[in-house]
């Protein structure tokens, strides 16, 4: 009988379990990956980085999101890291997967699934779907210029209905190399909308001759392990259902079967605020972290007043006055 749990191969890397973190823009950054890995999951792939910002040098690409933390690789099951890229040309895709190499990713993945117009429009993403010659030249380019393993996440089709990236998928195992294919069955038009087609998923895991992680509708444990029994995928990929909620890691995993408590709701929140304000500051943690607050108010059932507040505070040290004044009764004792 497969298991959650049970170790694979991608690549030739060992990940310890079958339980992945997605890559998620604008959030995915090594506390939101080292996270999931205090929780559980076997494997986190970073936010999406733009190949050119790397090959062209960008310091804030360079140390906020290609920042790498050790703890990552020594938290929960362990386990490695893998940065998403994106981008059309082949050569800046050689490039910046090389760069990325020497920063110690252990995989490199890249994105021909985004369907956000900014990043179809530049010929990245989901548009990789429409030029297949070009797909396959990139995904080589990452893996020649980096030495990885590479894997590709892609989905269905670029219009509803579609099913050109199962072809997509299939030359860029025979072509390119590639060590592994996340898959979202939807189409980009219907972006994250509907329920995914996962007899399709299952259809191209019994084809792939590599190991297919499929993405798309992961909430609530007993879906997500259905997911995976039905499809024989390789490995399942949290995104939406995980954000603000690393329990999701160790429910699917059968670690816990609770929801976490007020207690550890709070506990955590301040976990993550601290993480952002070693990560960016106290300024600009203040902003970034505006992103984060919803999902956290939202599991503790905290009052509205409570959002307003931290949306208007300017500074770290106001968001953490309004949290511990507005949940005083699950507070940790201050020593
Ligand atoms: C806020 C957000 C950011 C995302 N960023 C990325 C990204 O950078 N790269 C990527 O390949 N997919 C990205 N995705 C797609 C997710 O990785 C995942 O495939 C999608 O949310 C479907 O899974 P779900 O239905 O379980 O949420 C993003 C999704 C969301 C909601």
């Amino acid at each position: 009988m497969r298991s959650l749990h049970d170790s694979w191969e991608l690549g030739g890397i060992t990940i310890p379990n079958r339980v992945v973190l997605a890559p998620l823009a604008g959030i995915g950054n090594w506390f939101v990956r080292l996270q999931a890995k205090r929780y559980g999951a076997g494997l986190a792939v970073s936010e999406m980085v733009s190949s050119f910002a790397i090959h062209y040098g960008n310091q804030k690409t360079h140390d906020e999101l290609l920042r790498i933390d050790p703890r990552e690789r020594e938290a929960g099951v362990g386990g490695p890291v893998s940065i998403q890229l994106f981008g059309h040309d082949p050569e800046i895709m050689r490039s910046a997967a090389a760069h990325v190499a020497t920063l110690g990713a252990d995989l490199i993945d890249i994105n021909m699934g985004c369907p956000v117009p900014k990043v179809m429009k530049t010929g990245a993403g989901a548009a990789m779907i429409k030029d297949p010659d070009l797909a396959v030249a990139v995904a080589r380019a990452a893996r020649e210029g980096s030495g990885l393993p590479v894997t590709v996440k892609l989905r269905a089709s670029v219009k509803a209905g579609g099913m050109e990236g199962l072809e997509l998928a299939r030359r860029l195992v025979d072509e390119a190399g590639v060590a592994g294919i996340t898959f979202h069955p939807r189409s980009a038009a219907v972006r994250h909308k509907g329920v995914p087609d996962y007899d399709l998923a299952a259809e191209l895991v019994r084809e792939l001759p590599v190991p297919v992680i499929v993405s798309g509708g992961m909430a609530g444990a007993d879906h997500i392990r259905w997911v995976f029994e039905h499809t024989g995928c390789a490995a399942v990929m949290l995104a939406r259902g995980a954000l603000g909620n690393p329990w999701l890691f160790a429910q699917v995993l059968g670690e816990r079967t609770a929801e976490p408590t007020p207690e550890e709701i709070l506990e955590e929140w301040l976990w993550v605020i601290d993480r952002a304000e070693e990560h960016l500051g106290p300024d600009r943690a203040a902003r970034y972290l505006r992103k984060f607050h919803p999902w956290y108010v939202e599991r503790l059932g905290a009052p509205k007043s409570l959002q307003d507040a931290l949306q208007r505070a300017e500074t770290i040290s106001e968001q953490r006055a309004a949290l511990l004044l507005s949940c005083a009764p699950f507070a940790p004792v201050q020593a």
